[in-house]
């Protein structure tokens, strides 16, 4: 069992679907994301689960509305709370639509010992059978069990690695993946069976630098990289305006293993001539691009495991703490 003196955790509100209402509670659709306080979700788990925990409101948004400046003061009130002795681990509530870069982020930039928790909902707290109690329950249970650590997202009962979250699904409520690698681990009767170790800390950083350079630069000036989609029937203008317009880094968004459309090449290649990062990134929902050994460069810079969307925040922080590649 967790020691006595670290049992405590703290939830972070965000908003999302989890904190969401509706008129009916037959409607899984039209409702507003982001209306009830994290204390109020805490409200409705049985005492018990409620013991030591404490609230913290840190936004009450629509996570299709995430920026910067929200991300940087869920990451500082993490570091804060995860900082402090008596807390075993946090858990930030958050909506499902943009959770998979929310925890790339926080992975990145704090890389915690102890657990960093996300959980979401697919239905609102006013559904017939919302699904937000049990996943904010079992993150809780995750949030104090002896030996976790690292950024995870806990849905559906199952535990998933900050790096291979997906979501897949729009409505169902077994919406995310971990795409090959599997859940990390599952929640059964508020008990955690696992399956890998705990993504403590992360590879190939240099983590102090990104979380100093995020934590120190103002949203604003955090360096503007987009995603460019690469598809039947491309053309290159979309390039070539972002370049005009002083984009700093572009993530393709390639077809299958890494292919981009033979339009966009030669824009691409005029992007990096002009200083502008490239790199590339499957369209895929699993698995990550595996190099070609004999090396068919087409002038594009690196190819990168992760999905287009953590693709671009990790360029982002790079670019950030001037240590793109
Ligand atoms: C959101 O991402 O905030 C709304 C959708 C959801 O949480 O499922």
């Amino acid at each position: 069992m967790p020691s006595e003196i670290a049992s405590r955790v703290v939830i972070l509100g965000t908003g999302g679907t989890i904190a969401g209402t509706a008129a009916n509670p037959a409607d899984h659709v039209g409702y507003v994301a982001g209306q009830r306080a994290a204390a109020e979700l805490l409200g409705v788990l049985p005492g018990a689960a409620a013991v030591g925990v404490e609230t913290e409101q840190v936004a009450q948004i629509d996570s299709k509305d995430m920026d910067r400046a929200t991300w940087q003061r869920l990451a500082g009130r993490a570091r804060h709370h995860l900082g402090r002795p008596e807390v075993a681990g946090v858990v930030v509530t958050h909506g499902t639509d943009t959770l998979e870069e929310t925890a790339w982020l926080l992975h990145r930039v704090l890389a915690p010992l102890k657990p960093l928790v996300l959980t979401a909902a697919m239905r609102p707290a006013t559904a017939l059978s919302p699904d937000g109690p049990q996943n904010l329950a079992d993150a809780l249970v995750v949030a104090r069990w002896p030996g976790a650590g690292g950024v995870v997202a806990v849905l559906a009962g199952a535990i998933h690695g900050a790096a291979e979250l997906r979501k897949l699904h729009p409505y169902r409520v077994d919406a995310f993946a971990s795409a090959d690698a599997g859940p990390l681990g599952l929640v059964e009767a508020g008990q955690v069976r696992q399956f890998r170790p705990w993504p403590r800390g992360s590879v190939n950083l240099g983590l102090p630098k990104l979380g100093q350079a995020m934590a120190g630069a103002s949203a604003q000036a955090w360096p503007w990289v987009e995603i460019v989609s690469s598809h039947a029937d491309a053309r290159p203008e979309g390039v070539h305006a972002l370049v005009a317009a002083g984009v700093r880094g572009l993530v393709v968004a390639c077809s299958g293993n890494g292919s981009v459309h033979a339009a966009l090449l030669p824009a691409l290649a005029q992007a990096r001539a002009s200083g502008v990062v490239v790199w590339r990134a499957t369209r895929c929902l699993g698995g990550s691009i595996v190099a070609d050994v004999d090396d068919d460069d087409d002038g594009i810079g690196p190819a990168t495991p992760l999905s287009p969307w953590a693709a671009r925040l990790e360029l982002t922080l790079r670019l950030l703490c001037g240590a793109a590649a």
